[in-house]
């Protein structure tokens, strides 16, 4: 754009480059028409040379303004001046200095005295006066013919040659005689006075000569205020062709005659170019003059007037020319500025069209470097997701395969803890067998389940399960694991806390983790004799909970103190078997408890753990209301015993069934022997799970989640959607130990989650404890039997028994209504209802049908006035007699006893 405005620039500079002609003139005044005229012919003809710039300066009369004016002209460095003195004298001065500075100086009508000027211009005066003065004697006279002579200003060339001119014709004849000689000063006030006294003295004039036009016609004013006009002849000076010029003053006869004195406007701008050009040029440029009269006037006014009206008209073809020429520059302009535009716009439309080749050459690349480079990507991901599935079967392959180690370790930790209660203290060599077999089947698990957790850890699976715990019992039982141990090697091994009721809310489990994990380290690092201690203190400032873990075993150097926490440490100084993860997953723990765990070692280590108080730190859902006393685990260190809370039925039909569904032959051979006794045992592989449920009914089930046909949620779901099955209490019993899946089992409608490796007296608890709540349930109900909704039952079953009920209810007119017949209303076979209905409520059907009977019969007497057959036979009794004794066996007095009491 900036390129644009230039040229435009240089375009519009052109039009003004040519060369510029300053003229300066300097008029004497512009009082008269005479002047006016001739200013009025120079700027028509500077208008015909665009070149030129006219300036012209106005003296008013005074000569030192016009000395000043010409200075001023000079200082501004006309190229010609023109001058039209006032005076000869006075300019001569400062036409000298123009020359010097190398300004051509023309004068115009009056002159300069000297010769410091480059050319005159003018009429010539002396012819003018001549003229004059040959007129009056053509006009011939009488012997002393009169004249008087009105001269111009005195010191102006035209004013003496004028004079000088007439006086030398006027000389040559004896009878013209001029009487007296007035001196105006061009205008015709200054010679009214003077004119006045002459006519006084000389009352006969015959002739006036006048050096101008203005002057005559006073002249004239005067001879008329004197009666004179008529006798006195005038002859003027000028001749204009304008009111009350020259010309109409003859034509009017106020004037004689007129000599035209023309003004050389025209040729003195013509005169000066030449000057200008430095062509050369005369030094005396005389102008043609004539005497105008009665004759020729009108001829001449033709003339004239034909010659204003050319100047006229050359004046509007210039105006004409000029709005032309200015058009012509303002569309030349546009023209410039519509061919600038276009070629910028050509310019700018190759530039486009060059970029859009060029981008879409560049463009072309980029997709093809693109493609290649997604291609790469493509071929990068791939190897990667091989690399990634690779590594997570890999890992899937050992998680998969710590998973197995869990059940057949279980199974070997089982069998030797029931084989100790056969074998202990049977043979030294089989117990320091056993244990040997015992502690490393134990460390192995601890080991796996090590690795397991340390995966959990690392894919932040792990949940913490806190609950509100007596820290003191808490550490104490672990203590306890330990005692033996010390004992057997003498180590000073001691448990204190300043107060043994604080709580702390934690997640047993993992604390027991960590509780084991420094106990065990603290035991392989202390030798024999030495010291370890559990210290419990509060620390109230900023409470927390603080647990020292004490030993004096050979330390941790100093240097390796802050990697003692990290995955896969292995301290310099130990030279024992370890995994490495052991105090890092102590470490994870605890901060999933937002405590902290530090280490020292000075004559041994103390590892410090401190927990905040209170559950201000956790989220509802992170907080469980654990109901097992808080050393219960599913680890379980040196537990050997199996403890039964539950009565011992030995009668098979006095014993709950249990139905085990596991793939696992072993487990389900071993739960099998360890519940044979309290039990009637049933067991499942998994294959037709369902069938076997159905046909058995049994009072709880067992089960597995991977299983070879339907997995144990889906078992778990069809068996809770079944109104046949619905009210069995199932147990989950797995090695998937994830939060989804716990979840999911709950979901299927699961009443308990145990993961394997499993403690045999967790379990066995956990049976009893569903089965107890079956019990006391059933007592209720039997109790409260309108009190469905009311019941710890589930939905399903309160919905069944509500259903059975109406049905009995709508039967009541039918004393012969069948167990069979119920069955077939609620779509099951005559066994699967009593089985169900002996699960949920422990009697027979037709107890529950002659409860229900009974029910309704006791509010009947109550609220009715029906004698008892009545109501007997209402309630669908088949005799009085039956319903009187039923009653009396339910509640103790007979249906008449009742009612009057
Ligand atoms: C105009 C004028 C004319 C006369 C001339 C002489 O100012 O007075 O009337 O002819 O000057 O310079």
């Amino acid at each position: 754009m900036p390129v644009f405005f230039l040229l435009l620039m240089i375009s519009c500079n052109r039009l003004h480059e040519d060369k510029r002609i300053k003229i300066g003139f300097s008029q004497g005044m512009t009082t008269d028409d005479w002047r006016k005229q001739m200013n009025k012919f120079m700027l028509i003809e500077a208008s015909l040379h665009p070149e030129v710039d006219l300036t012209i300066l106005d003296a008013n009369d005074n000569v030192n303004n016009q000395i000043d004016d010409i200075e001023k002209l000079i200082r501004a460095k006309a190229d010609v001046i023109i001058v039209s003195p006032i005076q000869s004298e006075p300019l001569v001065a400062v036409a000298k200095e123009s020359m010097k500075a190398g300004i051509p100086i023309l004068v115009v009508d009056r002159k300069i005295a000297g010769e410091n000027y480059t050319a005159y211009l003018g009429a010539d005066n002396i012819e003018v006066g001549r003229n004059a003065a040959k007129y009056i004697v053509s006009k011939g006279g009488h012997d002393f013919t009169r004249i008087v002579e009105i001269k111009g200003l005195a010191g102006s060339s035209p004013a003496f040659e004028r004079s000088f001119g007439f006086n030398q014709i006027i000389s040559q004849h004896d009878n013209f005689n001029v009487v007296a000689t007035i001196d105006g000063s061009w205008e015709g006030e200054s010679i009214k006075e003077s004119f006045r006294k002459v006519l006084e003295t000389h009352p006969k004039i015959d002739y006036v000569f006048v050096h101008n036009d203005r002057m005559a016609l006073s002249t004239w004013e005067i001879a008329k205020e004197k009666g004179l006009e008529n006798h006195i002849k005038i002859i003027g000076v000028d001749g204009l062709n304008t009111p009350n010029g020259g010309i109409q003053l003859v034509e009017e006869n106020v004037l004689e005659a007129t000599i035209y004195y023309p003004t050389g406007g025209n040729e003195a701008i013509r005169l000066a170019l030449e000057i200008n050009k430095n062509n050369s040029v005369p030094k005396n440029n005389i102008l043609n003059t004539i005497v105008i009269d009665r004759i020729n006037a009108e001829i001449m006014k033709n003339q004239l007037d034909k010659i204003d009206q050319q100047q006229e008209r050359i004046d509007q073809q210039l105006n004409t020319i000029f709005l032309q020429d200015q058009k012509y520059y303002s569309q030349n302009n546009l023209l410039k500025i519509l061919i600038l535009t276009l070629i910028l716009i050509l310019i700018l439309t190759f530039y486009s069209i060059y970029t859009t080749f060029s981008i879409r050459k560049k463009k072309r690349q980029l997709e093809i470097k693109n493609k290649k480079i997604t291609v790469q990507r493509n071929q990068l991901e791939k190897t990667a997701n091989e690399i990634r599935e690779v590594n997570q079967a890999r890992l899937n392959f050992f998680t998969g395969i710590s998973h197995e180690f869990k059940t057949p370790l279980t199974l070997i930790i089982s069998s030797v803890e029931s084989l100790n209660d056969n074998l202990l203290n049977k043979s030294s060599i089989v117990n320091k067998e056993f244990n040997l077999i015992h502690n490393n089947s134990k460390r192995l698990l601890r080991l796996i389940n090590q690795l397991l957790d340390y995966r959990k850890i690392e894919d932040r699976k792990f949940t913490i399960r806190v609950s509100k715990t007596n820290i003191y019992n808490f550490s104490k039982h672990i203590f306890d694991e330990f005692e033996r141990e010390a004992k057997k090697r003498n180590i000073n091994f001691t448990i204190s806390t300043a107060n043994e009721e604080i709580e702390v809310y934690l997640d047993r489990n993992l604390m027991d983790k960590v509780y084991f994990n420094l106990l065990s380290n603290a035991f392989k690092f202390t030798p024999d004799n030495g010291e370890i201690s559990i210290k419990i203190r509060e620390d109230d400032q900023n409470d927390l909970i603080k647990i020292y873990f004490k030993d004096s075993g050979i330390g941790i150097p100093a240097k390796e103190m802050k990697n003692v926490f990290e995955a896969f440490y292995q301290g310099s100084n130990n030279y024992r078997n370890s995994s490495g993860i052991g105090l890092y997953l102590s470490k994870s723990f605890v901060d999933l408890h937002k405590g902290k765990i530090e280490v020292s070692s000075k004559n041994g280590t103390e590892f410090v753990i401190s927990l905040p108080k209170g559950k201000g730190y956790l989220s509802e859902k992170e907080i469980i209301i654990e109901q097992s006393p808080e050393w219960v685990n599913d680890i379980g260190h040196l537990d050997f015993e199996v403890i039964s809370t539950i009565q011992n039925k030995n009668k098979d039909e006095e014993k709950y069934s249990i139905l085990f569904i596991e793939d696992n032959l072993e487990l389900l051979e071993f739960l099998s022997d360890k519940f044979r006794d309290q039990y009637n045992v049933f067991t499942s592989d998994g294959k037709e799970a369902i069938k076997s449920v159905l046909e058995i009914v049994p009072d709880i089930i067992v089960c597995d989640l991977n299983l070879p046909e339907k997995d144990g949620f889906e078992i778990c779901e069809i068996l809770k959607r079944d109104l046949r099955t619905s009210h069995i209490p199932t147990i989950i019993l797995t090695a998937l130990d994830n939060q989804e899946s716990h979840i999911k089992a709950l979901q299927s409608g699961a009443d308990l989650y145990l993961t394997k490796p499993f403690n045999l007296r967790m379990l066995t608890q956990s049976i009893n404890s569903l089965l107890y709540n079956r019990e006391k349930l059933r007592y209720y109900y039997t109790n409260n039997i309108h009190k469905i909704e009311e019941g710890g039952f589930g939905i399903s079953e309160q919905e069944f028994l509500k259903k059975l009920n109406n049905s009995i209810i709508d039967s009541f007119n039918d004393s012969s209504l069948s167990v069979e017949e119920l069955a077939d209303r609620l779509h099951m076979s005559r066994v699967q209802l009593y089985r169900k209905i002996k699960a949920i409520l422990g009697i027979s059907v037709s107890d529950h049908i002659n409860n229900i009977r009974l029910e309704k019969a006791k509010e009947m007497l109550k609220s009715t006035d029906l004698n008892i057959s009545e109501i007997a036979y209402a309630v669908g009794f088949s005799s009085p007699n039956y319903f009187s004794t039923a009653f009396k066996s339910k509640y103790g007095a007979t249906p008449k006893e009742f009612k009057t009491s």
